[in-house]
């Protein structure tokens, strides 16, 4: 049995995150599902949405998330889809329509902040898991938000590179002073 293996998490600033992943030729490779086993420990261990490889300083193309149906529901309504855990290998993101909303984005490479993002509400995304199988899905609301910032790390872009108004980027054990700052207001 392998051990458990937490990986180091980059953040915000070091100059992995800032750089193009490249493919990965065989999914079925030993060496990428060390790498996978080591990850969802990663991720379970920080208790994130999802992780990409480039931010255990990796730079392969590789990404994986999972959004609980009670996370779905909270943000995007009663009934809401969510996603069970997934692994894609070299994924791809089409958009789908002209749609686009704003939430309130984290990233496991900025610890402790958050900010509101522009997404596209509904694509399409398509990759391979780790036995070398396609995954090809439709996904909208937090679920598209989650696959489309896990992606971006594979570009080397952060959450705050798309982010239009940087007023609310904001420490998340602030947020619950926000609505007494609303009832504050003369
Ligand atoms: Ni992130």
């Amino acid at each position: 049995m392998d051990a458990m293996a937490i990986l180091k998490i980059a953040r915000m600033g070091h100059p992995v995150l800032g750089r193009i992943a490249e493919p990965i030729d065989d999914p079925k490779a030993p060496e990428i599902g060390q790498l996978i086993s080591d990850m969802i420990d990663t991720l379970a261990d920080a208790s994130g949405a999802g992780l990409a490889a480039p931010q255990v300083h990796v730079l392969l193309r590789l990404v994986m998330f999972h959004v609980p149906q009670a996370r779905a529901e909270e943000e995007d309504g009663d009934g809401a889809e969510g996603c069970p855990f997934t692994v894609l290998i070299n994924p791809e993101i089409e958009t789908l329509g002209d749609d686009t909303a704003e939430g309130l984005e984290a990233c496991l490479s900025l610890p402790g902040l958050a900010g509101m993002v522009t997404r596209h509400r509904h694509i399409r995304y398509r990759g391979t898991n780790h036995k070398g199988e396609v995954i090809e899905r439709e996904a909208v609301g937090f679920h598209a938000r989650v696959v489309q910032h896990e992606c971006d790390h594979l570009e080397g872009i952060l959450y705050p590179m798309r982010m239009h108004d940087l007023s609310t980027l904001t420490f998340t054990s602030e947020l619950k002073h926000t609505d007494e700052a609303e009832d504050d207001q003369p």
